[in-house]
């Protein structure tokens, strides 16, 4: 029998590498699909063919440039050299903690029963890493929903952890048993839940559907005092949504609060603010007991120390002073690029509806999804027509943040070929 060692020197055709990887390294295998799928775009573009790029989470114009608000950019500009390339501290700069609690819970902040704390972490991500790294054991599974950002398994499978999950739709029952069974076999619950403005659906759940979801939490929180239950809200998209801050809305009527249910927020300002690449967010933690915040302000603390060491400066102070002095002129250049986003969903859900096709329900944000049996065969059939999408599991995902609204229509009926 060939030993694992020797099975990995052979896959990688070099018969030293199982010395070097450690088993955990020698698994991690593949592109980034996303990436995989732009990078066949930008070859077909660059061949001088028509190509249409559905790929990216990145809202381009229509010429394909990287679309920004320009107050932000203003902002990154006039800062000072030592903003510009000096440490922040740890935690952040205390002027972006204050602003990413208010990004997270907006006027809503006042009603909420629990303390509110931040730290800054590079990007949503930090703060998905920083969760997944301290309020799950490895070796258990943290509960998502069964259509899901592809990166969350890249963030679990880092920690050593794997997955669970429950249905996009669903009478929300399916919540209630998923969290039974992990009650039963686990210590501790972590579920992340990426709404509004769902990545890769666009869907936004509907009050009721939020005061359910958080009611199945607290529920499950009360009958297994001796769980820790902790929800996190993944707010890539929120600000691209009717209502930003619904989830806080929700939050604000919870009373008797059980002490073993934790709220998160992950708060990404890539999407929001135009900054992908600055990996600025903060993770905001919500809890009744001020001490136990105080206890997971070391706790993250250390998360970063051992990772990411501190969140950059320069966004950090930039988007202070614009949410200090500049926040209606950010808010009207956001509510743009949001009129944009909303015209291209409407013109892409038309000529979808022109070819007999439907997407899954959408509302907001950067994509939209198409389910299929086949998705890798129906977004080759899609490349051979120049259209460029992302298959996943179950479906299509279309980026329709980077889609011009004339294109809807190639598009759809690559779709249509490829699917009929
Ligand atoms: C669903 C979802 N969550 C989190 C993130 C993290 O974003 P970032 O780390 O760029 O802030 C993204 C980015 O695309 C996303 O789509």
């Amino acid at each position: 029998m060939q030993s694992a060692n020797s099975e990995i020197s052979l896959q990688l055709g070099v018969d030293f590498a199982a010395n070097l990887l450690n088993p955990l390294a020698s698994k991690k295998s593949g592109d980034d699909p996303i990436f995989f799928w732009f990078s066949r775009f930008i070859s077909a573009r660059d061949a001088g063919r028509d190509a249409v790029n559905g790929t990216l989470g990145s809202l381009l114009d229509n010429s394909g440039n990287l679309m920004l608000n320009r107050t932000v950019i203003d902002s990154l500009r006039k800062q000072k050299g030592h903003d510009m390339a000096g440490y922040a501290p740890l935690r952040g700069i205390p002027e972006f903690r204050e602003l990413a609690i208010d990004l997270a819970l907006g006027e809503h902040r006042k009603d909420i029963s629990a303390s509110a704390l931040s730290i800054a972490t590079p990007g949503g991500c930090g703060a998905l890493y920083a969760a997944a790294n301290n309020f799950a054991d490895p070796g258990t599974k943290v509960l998502l929903r069964d259509l899901h950002w592809g990166p969350y398994q890249t963030i679990l499978a880092e920690n050593q952890l794997t997955s669970t999950s429950y249905p996009l739709w669903g009478s929300g029952l399916e919540l209630q048993k998923a969290l039974e069974e992990l009650s039963q076999s686990q210590k501790r619950i972590l579920s992340w839940l990426n709404d509004p403005a769902h990545n890769p659906t666009g869907l936004t759940l509907t009050s009721q559907e939020r005061e359910q979801t958080l009611d199945a939490f607290k529920d499950s929180a009360n009958k297994n005092p001796s769980i820790g239950h902790t929800l996190l809200i993944d707010s890539a998209y929120h600000f691209y949504s009717e209502d930003p801050y619904s989830w806080a809305r929700t939050i604000s009527k919870l009373h008797d609060w059980p002490s073993n249910l934790l709220i998160l927020f992950a708060i990404s300002c890539s999407k929001s603010h135009t900054i992908y690449g600055m990996r600025t967010g903060a993770l905001v933690c919500l809890h009744p007991d001020q001490k136990f915040l105080q206890k997971l302000d070391e706790v993250i603390l250390h998360t970063g120390r051992g990772t990411w060491s501190a969140a950059p400066r320069l966004p950090q102070v930039a988007l202070s002073q614009i949410h200090a002095d500049y926040e209606d002129e950010w808010c009207d250049e956001k509510d743009t690029l949001k009129s944009i986003l909303k015209a291209r969903r409407k013109a892409f859900n038309e000529e979808l509806e022109k070819v007999s096709l439907k997407a899954l329900p959408n509302h907001d944000g950067y994509f939209a999804f198409i389910q299929c049996q086949n998705p890798e065969a129906v977004c080759e059939s899609c490349a051979a027509e120049d259209v460029y999408l992302v298959p996943l599991k179950g479906g299509v995902r279309i980026g329709i943040c980077a889609l011009p609204r004339d294109k809807m229509a190639r598009v759809a009926n690559a779709l249509a070929n490829a699917l009929r």
